[in-house]
């Protein structure tokens, strides 16, 4: 039986524009508010139409060692368009953790389907 992880794309950003931007600080300390930023496209557009957009970006927690993930936020996009309106696939979110760890974030196209990028954040 397949799982929802064969359909999930992953790739260097700067190369794909489907891969989710993950921006952190340089530092980081443990239990103090500290903002991410997530998008698509950031070196290369991704389209922004009613037929081909972005949906939504999910952000993931893993602590170091842990075998679970934390859903610590998810943005959705919805203007694509409409009379001139649209929602840019951008959102920072300002959270905190008392732990190195993982921050995971998984994209959806409306037409070319799930892609995820991560980045290894550090306590200082
Ligand atoms: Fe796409």
């Amino acid at each position: 039986m397949s799982k929802i992880g064969d359909f999930i794309q992953g790739a260097d950003w700067k190369r794909e524009k489907h891969a989710p931007v993950i921006e952190v600080p340089e530092t980081i300390k443990a239990g103090e508010p500290f903002t991410v930023s997530v998008s698509v496209g950031k070196e290369i557009p991704h389209p922004n139409t009613l037929d081909h957009h972005i949906a939504w970006i999910d952000l993931f927690f893993q602590p170091k060692g842990n075998k679970f993930v934390y859903h610590v936020a998810r943005i959705e996009f919805k203007a694509h368009g409409e009379l001139e309106t649209y929602t840019i696939p951008a959102a920072s979110v300002t959270m905190r953790v008392a732990q190195s760890g993982t921050l995971r974030a998984l994209s959806l196209c409306n037409i070319h389907g799930l892609w995820e990028s991560s980045v290894e954040i550090e306590i200082a």
